[in-house]
């Protein structure tokens, strides 16, 4: 059995980033943000730190990690880029868009990493804090987003320390992040693009950018993202969606102009939307209310990602 750490916040710069690195150096995870929401990190290619990842968050599986790098030579020492690959990699990164490659043989990334697959989900961040921590530490870094297992995702370090106090010894802290939700994951391949996970890049963008057709990749969603179960980013209330008003008891998060406890944008305006969910979510579940409940969500650009995120807390 382990004594609890004592977990510190620290508002990012050079000190901070130094002593970051150092823990991600002897195999300890750091709360880190990205332009997403906050991960946590630790070094890819060492088994026990990604190990430390799983216990931290009390992930029961070990379902595959986010490997982050900080330019496109790490990632190619690690995975290889088809031609389709290289497009998506040119034109969303550094940003908000994880590829699912066939993992290079001598990439040295910790199997944990990929859970037994062929293949690694790999990301190259365009937050400062995140690209400076993997420059520091020399590593390619794991990151599942910095938080107990199946709860709300984390926007700002006061999130990852509701979750995770005492369960790791640093949080940076950089402010709330500016996506406010996770990467979209695709698994490019010759005859199209197969979408795992809506997000911030959107299919329209990636259909645009390839020139190939992009396909949920529900079908087999068990063998390419096992990690996407359906009852994830849950607050502990039940959560009812598409509500006009608030009824007894509920907490409503609204969007547009409506009485509500929360606006997610008074101005519909869907990125805004998607910087505040997790937010929202957070204070709806910490409030007195006893149920939480959300306004609809246009369909449309990353209100794609929203909704599905919100299916997901209410499932
Ligand atoms: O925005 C994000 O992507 C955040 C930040 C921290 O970068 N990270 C994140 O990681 O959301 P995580 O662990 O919560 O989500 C990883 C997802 C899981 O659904 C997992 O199943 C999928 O990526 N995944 C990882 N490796 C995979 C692979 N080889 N094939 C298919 N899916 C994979
Ligand atoms: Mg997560």
């Amino acid at each position: 059995a382990h004594s609890a750490f004592s977990t510190k916040i620290c508002h990012y710069g050079a000190e901070s980033l130094r002593e970051a690195a150092l823990l991600i150096r002897a195999g300890e995870p750091v709360a880190v943000p990205t332009e997403t929401v906050y991960g946590l990190a630790a070094d890819a290619t060492d088994s026990n730190a990604v190990a430390a990842i799983y216990s931290a968050k009390g992930r029961p599986s070990f379902n595959p990690l986010i490997v982050h790098v900080a330019d496109r030579a790490m990632a190619e020492s690690l995975a290889h880029f088809s031609p389709q690959a290289a497009k998506l990699a040119d034109r969303f990164w550094p940003g908000a868009l994880t590829l699912v490659l066939p993992a290079q043989d001598d990439s040295g990334l910790s199997p944990l990493v990929m859970a037994g697959l062929p293949t690694v989900a790999i990301r190259l961040p365009a937050h400062p804090a995140m690209r400076a921590l993997i420059r520091e530490s020399g590593r390619p870094l794991a990151a599942p987003s910095a938080n107990r297992s199946g709860s709300i995702s984390p926007t700002r370090a006061e999130h990852v320390l509701a979750s995770l106090n005492g369960k790791i010894r640093m949080i940076l802290d950089e402010g709330p992040t500016s996506e406010g939700l996770e990467s979209t994951i695709a698994a490019p391949r010759a005859d199209g693009i197969r979408l795992l996970r809506p997000g911030p890049v959107t299919a329209a963008m990636l259909e645009e950018a390839s020139g190939l057709p992009v396909v949920a990749g529900k079908a087999d969603a068990a063998i390419e993202a096992p990690g996407q179960m359906a009852s994830h980013y849950a607050p502990s209330k039940p959560v009812r969606l598409h509500a006009l008003k608030a009824e007894k008891d509920e907490y409503l998060i609204g969007f547009g102009l409506m009485p509500c406890h929360f606006n997610l944008s008074p101005d519909t305006d869907l990125h805004e939307a998607a910087a505040q969910l997790f937010t929202a979510l957070h204070l709806a579940d910490a409030s007195a209310a006893s149920r939480i409940a959300v306004a609809p969500i246009p369909e449309e650009g990353i209100g794609v990602a929203i909704n599905d995120r919100l299916r997901r807390a209410a499932a």
